[in-house]
């Protein structure tokens, strides 16, 4: 791509429009992951309308764009009547994964100055999501990680409680967590964290904004917010069931105290003074703009009522999925996410994965982890309502199918190289020879067919999954 000769703007344009048509669709409830479709019209144009009023604004700085304190503190304190308790504050961030990053190194500052801790520990559920990974390894703190209920999934609080150590600054609990969709016993892990001066986080990035409104719904949700006993920080994603573009979060703390140790601040050196609440330095105001536009544009009323439509959806995937013979749901799901894993085996459900995309539905795979099983994970959206029964009808053919097909498995021989290799000192050479026979050559685009790459990671160890996926992924970026 050349920036020379320019070209019109409807040319340009018509360019970006072509290149979506190999994307899975973001709208019309056929993508059940990544993508939440509340099927309402005139929010995308709104979105995108607020977005380019505040798209050239710098949210850098607030004293020169008192815009942006203003949006920030609406959506704060939006975020914070729904899910804080009095004394609540929080920042607005582009998306869970910096929530989460801030929380871990707010707690990590926190206990330096306040417990003198200088070799920090974070101990999460197995079934944290991987961010919080992502967090200990760029902020220098090591994971504890303890397994989960495997019947529930479910965290288990006493497990927790006994792995606290005096290096723990930060527990995790999930409501609900990604993989399988179950809310962790918050109350529990909040008050054992307390009982030893832990901070503990709720990790509600997926449920923050649909429990509540299910909640108003009239069914069921426990206690996991900011008024627990305990909970000292929750992040929150307008990005999912907010419905806000992507790239709009929101990480709250039980008060300013704690918060200040989020913010960076740096005087030594001749520009500018900064002061940083986020990552981020320049950032655009537009997706704060577009998610305070959003909220106002759904309402009360408006959340209570889609939730109740995704709550809708999943109560009818739920039974069709329990009446269709050979299928298990993975623990008791509190609606929003499903994950269903096939007991006849790996291969048959990675064949039904790719049976479903031929016939034009994503369903996410889930590798193993321990005992718990892979599965195929659904994100139910309001625009899912009316797709459930054609999806169902359409999994039991695809199922049908699937089971004709031929197994897929790994040779032996190479599970035992790949036992042998260590990902750490893997050349280039090695590390491209695994891949062009997993099937993974970025140059080819990825396989039409999954089932014979992702039965060769599954039964690799996690340290080379992680080395190939990542190499993966870089000869895709390649220019
Ligand atoms: C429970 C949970 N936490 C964190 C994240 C990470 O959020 P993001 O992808 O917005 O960075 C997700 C994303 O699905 C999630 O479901």
């Amino acid at each position: 791509m050349s920036p020379d000769p320019a070209r019109p703007a409807a040319e340009v344009l018509a360019d970006l429009r072509a290149l979506r048509g190999a994307d899975a669709p973001t709208r019309g409830g056929r993508t059940f992951a990544y993508v939440y479709d509340p099927a309402l019209p005139g929010l995308d144009e709104l979105a995108a309308a607020a977005y380019a009023e505040f798209a050239t604004v710098n949210g850098l700085d607030m004293t020169v764009f008192p815009s942006v304190a203003r949006l920030e503190n609406d959506l704060v304190g939006a975020a914070a009547a729904l899910l804080g308790a009095p004394g609540t504050q929080g920042t607005f961030t582009s998306g869970g994964t910096e929530s989460i990053l801030l929380a871990v190194k707010t707690a990590r500052d926190h206990a330096r100055v306040t417990r003198g801790v200088t070799d920090p520990q974070l101990l999460l559920p197995a079934t944290a999501h991987a961010a919080f990974h992502k967090a200990a390894g760029y902020l220098g703190l090591e994971t504890v990680v303890v397994p989960v209920d495997p019947v529930t999934f479910r965290a288990d609080a006493d497990a927790l409680a006994a792995a606290i150590t005096d290096r723990t600054v930060l527990t995790v609990a999930s409501a609900p967590s990604y993989p399988h969709g179950v809310i962790d016993p918050v109350a529990e892990i909040a008050a054992a964290s307390a009982e030893r001066g832990v901070l503990c986080h709720v990790d509600a990035c997926i449920g923050g904004w649909l429990l509540p409104y299910l909640r108003r719904a009239g069914r069921p949700v426990p206690a996991f917010d900011l008024t627990v006993p305990g909970v000292t920080s929750l992040s929150v994603d307008l990005h999912k069931y907010g419905y806000a573009d992507k790239g709009a979060s929101v990480v709250l703390y039980r008060d300013a105290e704690l918060r200040r140790h989020q913010y960076f601040a740096h005087a030594g050196w001749p520009g500018y003074p900064v002061v940083n609440p986020t990552v981020q330095g320049t950032k655009s105001a537009g997706l704060l703009a577009q998610a305070w536009a959003v909220l106002q544009y759904v309402g009360e009323d408006g959340y209570t009522a889609l939730a109740a439509g995704v709550a809708d959806a999943s109560d009818r995937l739920l039974a069709g999925l329990r009446d269709t013979e050979g299928v298990e749901v993975l623990g008791d799901p509190s609606a929003g996410l499903v994950s269903f894993t096939l007991p006849a085996g790996l291969s048959l459900l990675l064949h039904l994965a790719d049976e479903l995309r031929e016939r034009g539905w994503y369903l996410q795979p889930q590798l193993s982890h321990g005992e718990l099983p892979a599965n195929l994970h659904l994100t139910l959206t309001p625009a899912t309502v009316d797709r459930v029964d054609g999806l169902l009808a359409d999994l039991r053919e695809a199922l049908k199918t699937a089971r004709t097909l031929p197994p897929v498995s790994v040779d032996p021989g190479v599970l035992e190289l790949a036992a042998a290799l260590d990902p750490a000192t893997l050349g280039p050479e090695e590390v491209a020879a695994v891949l062009a026979f997993a099937g993974l050559t970025g140059a080819g685009g990825l396989p039409t067919r999954m089932a014979p790459v992702l039965v060769l990671l599954d039964a690799l160890p996690a340290p080379l999954q992680e080395r190939l996926l990542a190499e993966f992924v870089g000869s895709i970026f390649r220019i």
